[in-house]
């Protein structure tokens, strides 16, 4: 078991396949940014399937695929398979903006993904392009219900409220769930580089104080992915909602997390800079006790706490570049 010097258990891996995007969030990748990860630096599959195996065989047993834009990375699906059939494996997720994943839905599926997170800011799809700077609503849309016909049953859909751009739709938003049962989950912006900085962020623990009355919600005990977000569900239990604040309430001490990058360096929190490079180890084919021992090392520099509060400027990487 993988155990950090503040006693929390890590079980969970984010891996970053691609640190690129075909959207520009505006709180997520500056315009005009163009630092992104050489092709020659990227860990291939061979080598991925390396780390997720090591992880396991030290008990981690979920794992999640993001980007940037994860679906980007060619023949997806292949690593997907390659992945879901590693011994220790028990849950394989992916993290997407939506606007491939009309085409892979169905390939993910078969090859074994077992939950989606799919980006949608707004429902309005002027909004949406004011956001992520491309007019995709319509491409989103449709992906989430090629999602649902894929099989995927737990589809959850990550917003990041704005304050005077997206925060008067976060209702629509909840009544866009309901009806079509997936589950909403409210980012607070983090102040990950330059673009994440600018942005104010929208309290949600004010906000969970008007909703809870009006949709009878309750603190959910069930597990919904084993993350620091918190979960509100309806009394029917037609609704649920998940809360992540790392600005207002920091659930520091409850991380069970690290993240790798495309070019195989674990970051073990995404507000400091603490690191460790696993790929030149990889490249030099070490053993997998050598792999192993150098995740144990990284575990041990994991860090007690971010400090997006009381120093915003610090970190410079962007969250596409970290793995969101
Ligand atoms: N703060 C909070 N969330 C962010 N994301 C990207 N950048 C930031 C940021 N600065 C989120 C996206 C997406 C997920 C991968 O990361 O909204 O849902
Ligand atoms: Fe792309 Fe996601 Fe960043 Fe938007 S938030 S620019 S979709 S990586």
């Amino acid at each position: 078991m993988l155990i950090d010097r503040f006693n929390r258990r890590i079980d969970y891996l984010r891996i970053s396949v691609t640190d690129k995007c075909d959207l520009r969030c505006t709180y997520c990748i500056p315009e005009g940014f163009t630092e992104f990860e050489k092709p020659a630096n990227w860990l291939s599959f061979a080598d991925i399937e390396r780390v997720v195996g090591a992880f396991a065989r030290l008990g981690v047993s979920r794992f999640r695929l993001t980007g940037g834009e994860p679906l980007l990375r060619k023949n997806l699906p292949e690593l997907v398979a390659r992945l879901a059939r590693l011994p220790g494996v028990q849950d394989l997720s992916l993290t997407t903006n939506g606007t491939q994943l009309t085409h892979f839905a169905h390939q993910l599926r078969a090859a074994g993904l077992n939950r989606l997170n799919v980006s949608l800011d707004s429902l309005q799809r002027e909004c949406v392009q004011t956001i992520s700077g491309k007019d995709c609503f319509d491409k989103v849309i449709n992906s989430l219900q090629v999602a649902r016909k894929a099989g995927f049953e737990q589809i959850k859909i990550n917003m990041v409220p704005l304050p005077g751009v997206n925060t008067d739709e976060i209702e629509d938003m909840v009544a866009f769930c309901i009806a079509n049962g997936f589950i909403l989950r409210l980012i607070e912006v983090m102040p990950m580089g330059i673009s994440g900085r600018q942005q104010p962020y929208l309290n949600l623990l004010e906000l969970i104080k008007n909703l809870q009355p009006k949709y009878h919600l309750h603190e959910s005990n069930r597990d919904f992915g084993g993350g620091p977000a918190k979960y509100w569900e309806s009394l029917d239990g037609s609704f649920t909602l998940g809360l992540i604040t790392p600005r207002s309430q920091h659930f520091c001490a409850t991380c069970n997390r690290v993240r790798m990058s495309v070019d195989g360096t674990l970051y073990l929190c995404l507000g400091q800079d603490q690191s460790l490079a696993l790929k030149p180890l990889l490249t030099a084919n070490c053993s997998n006790a050598e792999l192993e021992t150098a995740i144990k090392q990284a575990i041990d520099l994991k860090p007690e706490k971010h400090e997006f509060n009381e120093r915003p400027e610090k970190i410079v990487r962007i969250m596409a570049k970290t793995g969101g």
